[in-house]
């Protein structure tokens, strides 16, 4: 495993491999866990040579606190990486990515940006879109692995490739969980005891309520889970939605044929949690 930190060298290197070879690409912000691992592993097995980058992204973060206490295990991450044969790491730090300019490009998602994430976390998707960009120009993959635990980031990253024909194939890979159910997330290991106690109960609700989608509307269904956090001790709910899954827009009537998906942020304290339901 050879590990980069500056482009012109992953790039040197990139170019020097046989046109044919396929490149499997899994970008992270790092504090790798199983869930990462599980599409690293799956690059291995589909690609010739897999790259995984470690870049924490200043300009995705729009609170500061967050970026500051976004966890930095750089050593086990490289650790793990070689423990599942990745081939190459790239771990850039902010100027080589941004130069003196940290600065996001502007994005039109047709309105996918405006949804849920997009509506709670200001300028959040045009920080994805100029780092994954960036990303893609630099390592040139065949196939890129994203976790549908961000769904909306799978579905604004589908976006970005068709909008700018980068040619790359997006692959969304289900959500990996821990066995009480909680989605495995970087943000994980900075709940306290009580508070990952506590947070499988976000699944719980997920699962109930795609059962109650069955049988019951949309509206039944969202004031039902907003009532089961309203006297919640430790998670407090910042959104829960039923949407479609292709345009990311709330659903006002079933049509058949349609995908539709819930959605759900919750705060423990001020670690923000997110997860999705297929219906
Ligand atoms: O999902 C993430 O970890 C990040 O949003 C990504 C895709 C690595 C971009 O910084």
């Amino acid at each position: 495993m050879i590990v980069y930190s500056e482009i012109a060298s992953i790039k040197k290197r990139i170019k020097s491999f046989n046109k044919g070879l396929t490149i499997g690409f899994v970008p992270t912000m790092g504090a790798l866990h199983k869930g990462h691992l599980s599409l690293i592993k799956q690059a291995v097995l589909e690609n010739d040579v897999v790259v995984v980058s470690i870049f924490v992204n200043p300009t995705q973060f729009d609170k500061k606190e967050d970026l500051v206490n976004y966890p930095n295990t750089l050593e086990n991450d490289l650790s793990l990486l070689k423990s599942i044969n990745c081939d190459i790491v790239f771990t850039p730090n902010q100027n080589e990515i941004y130069d003196e300019n940290i600065k996001s490009e502007n994005f039109d998602f047709d309105g996918l940006e405006f949804q849920m994430e997009g509506k709670f976390r200001k300028g959040h998707f045009n920080g994805v879109g100029t780092i994954v960009k960036r990303l893609f120009e630099i390592v040139t993959p065949t196939n890129a692995y994203f976790g549908e635990k961000d769904f909306q980031q799978v579905q604004i990253i589908n976006k970005l490739v068709e909008k700018h024909k980068l040619p790359v194939n997006i692959i969304g890979c289900e959500i990996y969980r821990e066995p009480d159910g909680l989605a495995m997330s970087s943000r994980n290991v900075r709940l306290t005891k009580k508070q990952r106690l506590a947070a499988p109960f976000i699944h719980k609700t997920l699962l109930a309520a795609k059962e109650l989608f069955g049988t019951k509307n949309a509206a039944i269904v969202i004031d039902w889970v907003e009532n089961e956090f309203k006297n919640h001790p430790l998670l407090k709910l910042e959104y829960f939605e039923i949407a479609d899954e292709k345009t990311l827009k709330p659903i006002k009537k079933v049509i058949s044929g349609q995908k539709y998906r819930a959605f759900i942020a919750i705060f423990a304290d001020e670690i923000r949690l997110i997860d999705n339901i297929s219906l």
